[in-house]
């Protein structure tokens, strides 16, 4: 059925009679007041132009609505299909905001003359919701563009006539959108990086592509298309339930990004995989009190959850949700910056953190324990947190602290400037060498860390590497820090041997100064080093000369490659790695993807988003290693699962690459604040048979505890593309409900 057009009087009057209610309508645990939520919000360093702007051209039928609840308390409304609204405009990105509701219908979005959305402004609630984020763009290369806004005239509801209507638009201009001459090849429009050279010669490449929607805290690769990114509570663009979303998936084949609920406020929170293949986020931070509004946001105080995400490895990642429920589930204490990692028995280990959130952390909120999940019963602590006085010697530096399984089942752990090997059976504490050079590692001087390749030719020997962070003196207030202070080039290694710790610290320079940088293990065994700043340290808003809000200054663009295996001295190279045109510091994200890239993403250095220097970064990297552009090996049966010491049959096409053959099984991690927890490579004996590789599982849960991998054929150095399988079984951890029930019973909740 066909509905009549309404008058202009009476459009109006829709305009006129709607009021819109409370986002959730409802009060929130921690929060005492509930208003209006409207995701119109103009992050400093954006523009905003309203409805009226002359700029704006409205073609065809459209009408000037009024109300107070408009920005500017006016909006332009047309219910013409057909009508549309041209507006010029230069920057790297686009807002359109306008009103959501069962008359509000769909509108092709067009960006310099290309569909690039079919836009919904259709709602079934009972009000209008004014000041709406319908549509947005953020990967346009800085330069003009031209948005167009076309009415389709129908909606989901009924076909028939539909409102659409422009309250405002907002132009995000990042990096202040100069950018110099020389990344002119970045955005494809020329490529002066190839000459002297075959331009399908394989080198390295980065481009920018596809925006993370939310902002990139938190970074996890759940399969072989999507990787899960969790954020904070602030005012994000894609929304979810009517308020901004703090969580989201990433589609790495399509770059489409869609929002992921989460009840309590995840800030800061560690995690890590199961056995059985779920995912825990862990801790987080209170209810924030302040204009980012609790009471917009409707979260609850997530310094104790536990949120579970169960596998979800369908292409199109349907019912994938993350699971919040702190009656039922959560931890015995509060932590903020703890880190996760998962154990030989598919539990996981939560170590550290702070009881509040704050910054640097001291003897008041330091929380020096441990605890698991599931809760575990450790000589007779009944699940309750147990004490590890390596967390009181390593104040203050040490939030988030580095920690690995090692290959005999225990647990390095570093922190702040010193390392132990912790004995979770016994309860006991080895502590190594100190870090030489008065070299901090953990928040806030956060450097990176990664347990160097296991293989069976050295028999699985392990050796930590530690990249960056800062020589500032922890015990120093805020106000007496600089954002110039220069972060360390130092580079640290320790064998995890009786002869390795003898020998001590082996003490490398990269080639610049970082802190904060992300250590990305590649298939072929080499690391890559991204993101960082030269100067300052982690955090916002806390030391002299801040920029913006960022306490760091001097971003570092230029990747480096570690390789390991080289002599020292010519490990380090840069050679012929493109730089970034985007500053990417605290709160910044790197992977490796299943397809061999690196994912680049984040850097929020702000209490809220913002767009002034150092915004709220959404745009995303992929960093794209010489071998992505070679004729790749290929596994070409389905794998889904690989035993301990178990012989798999792989069938593989090598494309007639002729070289050394390698199957590795890689953990990619879970990454956050520098930290890529549980991040692990381990070399499979294997043996090619005609078309079939013979690979046979991890020897034991130490070497690779159960859980999820991504195994890669690796032939002359090539990686194919990564398979995830189950390592072990896909149990569940162990659980005791008598010990889950007496920590439950002895402890307190913080969200009540
Ligand atoms: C300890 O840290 C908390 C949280 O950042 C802060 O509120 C408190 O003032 C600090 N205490 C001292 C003694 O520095
Ligand atoms: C994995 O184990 C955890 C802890 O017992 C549990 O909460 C979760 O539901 C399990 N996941 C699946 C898919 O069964």
């Amino acid at each position: 059925m066909l509905l009549r057009p309404l008058s202009h009087l009476a459009l109006w009057a829709i305009y006129a009679s709607a009021r819109e209610s409370a986002w959730n309508g409802a009060y929130t645990a921690n929060s005492n007041a509930v208003g209006p939520f409207r995701p119109y919000y103009v992050p400093q360093g954006t523009t905003s132009y309203d409805s009226t702007s002359p700029l704006i051209r409205y073609h065809k039928k459209w009408i000037k609505v009024r109300s107070n609840d408009f920005i500017g308390h006016s909006a332009r409304a047309t219910q013409q299909a057909g009508a549309y609204v041209t507006f010029t405009f230069y920057g790297t990105g686009i807002e359109w905001f306008g009103s959501m509701d069962p008359r509000h219908g769909f509108a092709d979005v067009y960006i310099d003359g290309d569909l690039i959305e079919r836009a919904n402004a259709w709602r079934d609630t009972p009000r209008r919701m004014s000041q709406q984020l319908i549509f947005w763009k953020y990967d346009l290369h800085c330069g003009p563009h031209k948005i167009k806004v076309y009415n389709v005239g129908t909606h989901p509801g009924v076909t028939g006539l539909a409102i659409i209507d422009v309250d405002a638009f907002v132009v995000t201009r990042y990096g202040g959108c100069k950018l110099p001459q020389a990344y002119g090849h970045y955005f494809g429009s020329s490529s002066p990086s190839l000459k002297g050279r075959q331009a399908n010669e394989p080198h390295w490449s980065l481009n920018q592509l596809g925006s993370t929607g939310v902002a990139a805290m938190q970074l996890v690769v759940i399969s072989e298309s999507h990787v899960l990114i969790i954020d904070k509570v602030e005012h994000n663009p894609l929304t979810i339930d009517g308020h901004p979303a703090w969580a989201a998936l990433y589609n790495l084949k399509t770059h489409a990004v869609r929002p992921i609920h989460i009840r309590s406020n995840s800030f800061c929170a560690g995690g890590t995989f199961l056995g059985n293949g779920s995912l825990i986020s862990v801790g987080g931070n209170p209810v924030v009190e302040d204009y980012t509004g609790a009471a917009d946001f409707g979260d609850i105080d997530g310094m104790q959850s536990v949120r579970i995400f169960d596998p979800c490895d369908s292409p199109k990642a349907k019912n994938c949700r993350l699971y919040d429920d702190p009656k039922r589930i959560r931890l015995a204490t509060p932590r903020w910056y703890n880190t996760v990692i998962r154990l030989d028995d598919g539990s996981a280990l939560i170590i550290g953190g702070s009881k509040k959130g704050g910054w640097i952390n001291n003897a008041t909120v330091n929380n020096p324990t441990i605890e698991y999940f599931p809760p575990k019963d450790v000589r007779g602590s009944k699940g309750m947190p147990i004490r590890l006085p390596f967390l009181v010697d390593t104040l203050n530096s040490n939030l988030f602290p580095i920690a690995f399984l090692l290959p005999d089942g225990k647990v390095l752990i570093v922190a702040n400037q010193d390392a132990v090997i912790y004995d979770r059976h016994d309860n006991t504490e080895r502590r190594l060498p100190k870090i030489p050079n008065g070299v901090r590692v953990t928040y806030p001087m956060a450097g990176g860390g990664v347990l160097l390749p296991l293989s069976p030719e050295t028999d699985y020997k392990a050796e930590i590497l530690l990249c960056g962070g800062s020589t500032i003196d922890d015990e120093r207030r805020g106000y007496d820090i600089s954002s110039q202070e220069p972060a360390t080039s130092q580079c640290s290694r320790l064998v995890l041997t009786e002869d390795g710790i003898r020998a001590g610290w082996q003490i490398e320079e990269m080639p610049q100064a970082r802190t904060m940088p992300d250590l990305v293990l590649l298939p072929t065994g080499d690391i890559v080093i991204v993101n960082g700043a030269g100067s300052g340290i982690s955090g916002y808003g806390n030391v002299k000369g801040q920029v913006g809000s960022s306490n760091a200054d001097l971003p570092v663009t230029t990747p480096v490659l570690y390789r390991p295996q080289a002599p020292a001295g010519l490990r380090f190279t840069e050679a012929n790695i493109p730089s970034s045109p985007i500053p990417r510091m605290y709160h910044s994200v790197a992977t490796l993807t299943p397809s061999g890239d690196i994912m680049i993403a984040g850097s929020n250095p702000n209490l809220d988003r913002s767009e002034v220097k150092y915004g709220t970064e959404y745009r995303v990297e992929w960093l794209h290693p010489p071998y992505m552009m070679s004729k790749r090996p290929e596994i070409t049966d389905k794998i889904k699962s690989i035993g301990y010491k178990q012989d798999l049959f792989i069938k593989v096409n090598l494309h007639e690459i002729v070289g050394e053959v390698r199957v590795v099984l890689m953990d990619l991690g879970f990454v956050t604040h520098a930290v890529h927890a549980n991040s692990r490579m381990v070399y499979l004996e294997a043996v090619l048979q005609n078309d079939q590789v013979k690979v046979t599982g991890p020897p034991n849960s130490f070497i690779y505890p159960p859980g999820p991998g991504f195994l890669y054929i690796v032939v002359d150095s090539v990686p194919s593309f990564g398979k995830k399988v189950m390592v072990g079984d896909g149990g569940d951890p162990p659980v005791d409900p008598k010990v889950t029930e007496y920590m439950m019973h002895h402890t307190k909740a913080s969200s009540g």
